[in-house]
């Protein structure tokens, strides 16, 4: 008996990771479960047994690192410190103009989300980078989970360098620094649609996982090519791709995982193309295999 508790006691909290042979990326933790971006929705993701979190990077006046899929308070998902709404349009409160202190007094996560009606709501902020890593570790630590992947999106754009985020060298050094100081790099994988901190970062740290992120899946020619080199995962938007496509990436080495994939039938379907992975919003909803 005792040795049945002994093998019921550890051998469980890795059962939960053995459901899946692809890699099952929660998308900003799950989305379609808790605020995105956040502390509870990453551990949301843990509990429901992906290998990857995936989310998205900002940064404040005072440098600090946070976690935001826009470089602004988003109307949709946040309310002002005093409670009040943000018009979807206002772009006025951009977190690269505020010190982290000012970022904290926003609220994030208790608007009800149209597109996401089974979130959970409560009061939440948008966490540090450095927060959300400790308080997942330790989560992980203390549930004797197998440790997750981190894969991790700079976001930027031409227009926005020193307006909205810093320009992707300064925005790249920054997040390899703090990376460097928190994380074995074997657990990282850095993704961005803006090709020049993937080119940045190839230069400048060529040990590092990248994924390209790109909207077509049907222009991988042309996408590579403008890249200049052939990073390890290939990341599209799932539409498109096809199990030709598939395959011919994985003849010049790189792993596809899509986005952002929230049917089971859809997951399915690109599991059986063979991709290596799948970023979903429900994680719920992902087929065991
Ligand atoms: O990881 C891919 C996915 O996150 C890209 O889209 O806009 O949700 O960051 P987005
Ligand atoms: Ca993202």
């Amino acid at each position: 008996m005792r040795q049945i508790l002994f093998i019921l006691i550890f051998w469980l909290p890795m059962a939960v990771h053995a459901q899946f042979s692809y890699d099952l990326q929660g998308h900003r933790g799950a989305r379609g479960l808790m605020p995105e971006n956040t502390i509870p929705a990453m551990i949301k993701a843990l509990d429901l047994g992906v290998t990857t979190l995936e989310l998205d990077l900002a940064v404040t006046k005072d440098g600090i690192v946070i976690v935001s899929h826009e470089p602004w308070m988003n109307g949709i998902i946040c309310l002002k410190p005093d409670g009040t709404s943000i018009d979807k349009d206002d772009y006025s409160h951009n977190i690269y103009q505020m010190s982290y202190q000012e970022v904290l007094a926003y609220d994030c996560g208790f608007k009800p989300h149209p597109g996401f009606p089974q979130q959970v709501k409560f009061h939440t902020r948008k966490p540090s980078l450095q927060d959300l890593f400790q308080e997942v570790e330790k989560y992980v630590a203390d549930h004797k989970l197998v440790p997750p992947n981190y894969n991790i999106e700079i976001k930027s754009l031409p227009d926005g360098d020193g307006v909205y985020h810093p320009a992707p060298p300064d925005f790249s050094d920054l997040v390899y620094a703090l990376l460097h100081e928190l994380l074995e790099w074997d657990r990282v994988t850095i993704q961005s649609f803006d090709f020049r901190v993937l080119q940045y970062f190839h230069k400048t740290y060529p040990d590092v996982r990248l994924a390209m992120l790109v909207e077509n899946a049907g222009k991988f020619e042309v996408q590579l090519k403008e890249l200049g080199f052939k990073p390890a995962i290939y990341s599209p938007y799932y539409p498109a791709l096809t199990a030709e496509s598939v395959a011919i990436l994985h003849e010049k080495g790189l792993k596809v995982i899509p986005w952002t994939v929230n049917s089971t039938e859809a997951m399915e379907k690109l599991l059986d193309m063979g991709v290596d992975g799948i970023i979903t919003d429900y994680p719920n909803l992902a087929p065991k295999k």
